[in-house]
């Protein structure tokens, strides 16, 4: 694995692998990495030829407010586990190498990042847009790596794609949940132990409205309060919102009767976290997909 800091040593190096007939999969991060980001580099190593890892903070990501200061970093623990990955480039620009000076464009998706996070944090999904497209306009990747844990963040990228003929698929990966349910995420590390206890109900009251969706309750608004009722008043637990709706675009149903995203976030101790189930009607009944656990055999198998 080479660890590269340029943009000019990244194309290089992708337009080498692809010059040699390989096909490029990127895995976009912001590091300190956990099963999540794993399952990702998994995905990728097992499908493209050149695996791309990128670590980058983006600051444009983050409110004025926001934890861009206090963001957990690991730089020798996260080479570490990308050479354990097999990765064959980790991707570290300062960010200056992103957005030097005089930088005016922005990419930004309309509608669908209004909702959900995007009303809780404005402007968060034009920083992750404008940087996807532009480390996907550095990579050139066939293929991309992204987890359902951000499910609005998926299905931004997906229309982002879509929009601007992007010639990358976009790939969906299971949810990886530590074995009590809690979502993985880097912002764990700000959970001390009452709030780590606490954060269980979140990926509780999911569970407990896809088995509702299951028994037969169609009523969205009834599945959006059972969730906020189920959170209830846990200590140190805060419901920023919770919303039911159209898995592909984020329109708010009053029906569950196809596909259908039931998305959270709270504030739990000093940590935003974010938590979704996706219930699919393909096969007629309401699925749910609470994602995997960290200790499952097996991953389930990546979606296009
Ligand atoms: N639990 C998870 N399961 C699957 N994918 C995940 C999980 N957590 C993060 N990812 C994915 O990893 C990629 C990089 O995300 P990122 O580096 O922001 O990690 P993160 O854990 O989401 O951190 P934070 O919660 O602080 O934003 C994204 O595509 C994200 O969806
Ligand atoms: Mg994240």
């Amino acid at each position: 694995m080479i660890t590269l800091t340029t943009i000019a040593d990244v194309r290089a190096s992708c337009d080498a692998a692809r010059a040699a007939g390989g096909r490029v999969g990127f895995v976009p991060t912001m590091g300190f990495f956990h099963e999540g980001h794993r399952s990702l580099m998994r995905a990728a190593r097992a499908a493209d030829d050149f695996v791309v890892v990128s670590l980058f903070v983006n600051p444009t990501q983050f409110g004025p407010n926001e934890d861009l200061g206090a963001y957990p970093r690991d730089p020798d623990g996260d080479r570490a586990v990308t050479e354990a990955e097999g990765i064959d480039v980790l991707f570290t620009p300062a960010v200056d190498e992103m957005y030097p000076a005089g930088a005016r464009t922005t990419v930004h998706v309309d509608g669908l990042t209004e909702r959900l996070c995007g009303a809780s944090r404005p402007g968060h999904f034009d920083g992750v847009t404008t940087i996807v497209a532009k480390l996907f306009s550095i990579v050139g990747p066939s293929r991309a790596y992204f987890g359902r844990k951000d499910a609005q963040q998926l299905a931004v990228i997906r229309r982002m794609a879509t929009d601007l003929d992007l010639p990358v698929d976009v790939v969906g990966c299971p949810l990886v949940r530590e074995v009590d349910g809690l979502a993985l995420s880097s912002r764990n590390v700000y959970l001390d132990a009452d709030a780590r206890q606490a954060a269980t109900i979140l990926s509780g009251a999911l569970y407990t409205a896809s088995e509702a969706v299951v028994r037969g309750q169609r009523d969205a608004a009834a599945i959006r309060q059972l969730v906020v009722d189920t959170i209830g008043h846990a200590p140190q637990v805060r419901v920023d919102y919770v919303e039911v709706v159209d898995a592909a675009t984020l329109e708010p149903i009053e029906q569950i009767t196809s596909d259908t995203l039931v998305a959270l976030a709270a504030f739990v101790g000093k940590a935003r976290l974010i938590d979704n189930v996706t219930i699919t009607f393909a096969a007629g009944d309401p699925t749910p997909d609470l994602g995997v656990l960290t200790a499952s055999s097996g991953m389930q198998e990546a979606d296009h």
